[in-house]
């Protein structure tokens, strides 16, 4: 079940430095998004931005019809998305792409979620199922990353749920001085990332993406993340979101909006 429509903003609030928390009003969104799905907003003032951008759902409500997006400001979408107020519409398509796959059995897997700054929305989504599905709260470990305290995403969130939480800041603001991957090699240096036992499930900037697959790879822990490429349509249509996967005897294409953007990191070829 999927959506193409204008909808109504309910609200629009700064949650961090340069991050907001919008609110939308969106039967479908909010009973069929799945974690690791996205939608496709619009929000137009003349012909710019030309193209939709893609964001994380990060709640769903549907009780209220409504699901909500973490957003960081970066340019000229996101500058205008800051500006919507309750009652300003803006257009959404979605939910769209795959959703992150939950290993089994769920019960006996330790379930190892690393979110990167603004990553962190679709990775609230998963443990907030996980906790949902009665997976223990011992068995969801969360490492949540970023540059700076003041760039940490749903920090609060994630501490609700009671879940196995740890922070990395590279300045030393929060939680280790470091980054994910130095919280995942202690981890595995304390034996809580056995191979048989362990599932990655990852989402933030590329660059922390690539480490995080390198270090599941080194230690043999099966791993999925959720790719950030441009998305100029986020329909399957234009090819701008195109990734290298490895093939048996190489590389293919496949696009990040409709194949992903949740991928078995073992096959990205990352550059
Ligand atoms: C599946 C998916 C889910 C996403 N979910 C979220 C989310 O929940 N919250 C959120 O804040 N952002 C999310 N993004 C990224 C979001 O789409 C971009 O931040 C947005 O397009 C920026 O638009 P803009 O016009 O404000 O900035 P632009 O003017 O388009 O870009 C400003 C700067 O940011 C860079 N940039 C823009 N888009 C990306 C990108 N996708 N990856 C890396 N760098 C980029 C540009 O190169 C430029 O330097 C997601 C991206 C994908 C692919
Ligand atoms: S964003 Fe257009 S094909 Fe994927």
């Amino acid at each position: 079940m999927r959506c193409a429509e204008y909808c109504e903003v309910v609200a629009n609030q700064p949650v961090a430095t340069d991050q907001f928390e919008i609110e939308i009003h969106c039967p479908t969104v909010a009973r069929y998004a799945q974690p690791g799905q996205f939608v496709q907003m619009r929000v137009q003032s003349g012909y710019e931005p030309l193209f939709s951008r893609p964001f994380s759902v990060f709640h769903r409500k549907p009780d209220r019809d409504t699901f909500s997006v973490v957003y960081l400001v970066r340019g000229t979408f996101t500058q205008l998305l800051a500006h919507k107020q309750a009652g300003d519409r803006v257009f959404v398509v979605g939910p769209l792409g795959n959703r992150f796959v939950v290993a089994e059995p769920q019960h006996e897997k330790v379930h190892v979620l690393v979110a990167g700054g603004v990553g962190a929305p679709p990775l609230y989504l998963l443990a907030e199922e996980m906790v949902h599905h009665g997976i223990a709260h011992s068995n969801v470990v969360v490492i949540n990353g970023a540059r700076r305290q003041d760039l940490l995403v749903c920090q609060g969130h994630f501490a609700g749920l009671g879940v196995r939480l740890f922070t990395a800041t590279e300045d030393g603001s929060a939680g280790i001085k470091g980054k994910v991957t130095d919280v995942l090699e202690s981890l595995r240096e304390q034996g809580d990332l056995a191979p048989e036992r362990c599932q990655i499930y990852a989402c933030g900037p590329t660059a922390m993406l690539e480490a995080v697959a390198a270090f599941a790879q080194q230690h043999h822990v099966p791993c999925q993340v959720s790719l950030e490429t441009l998305m100029p349509c986020g329909l399957g249509v234009c090819l701008g979101c195109a990734v290298k996967i490895r093939t048996g005897d190489g590389y293919d294409y496949k696009r990040a909006c409709v194949d992903g953007p949740i991928f078995d990191a073992a096959e990205v070829l990352w550059r």
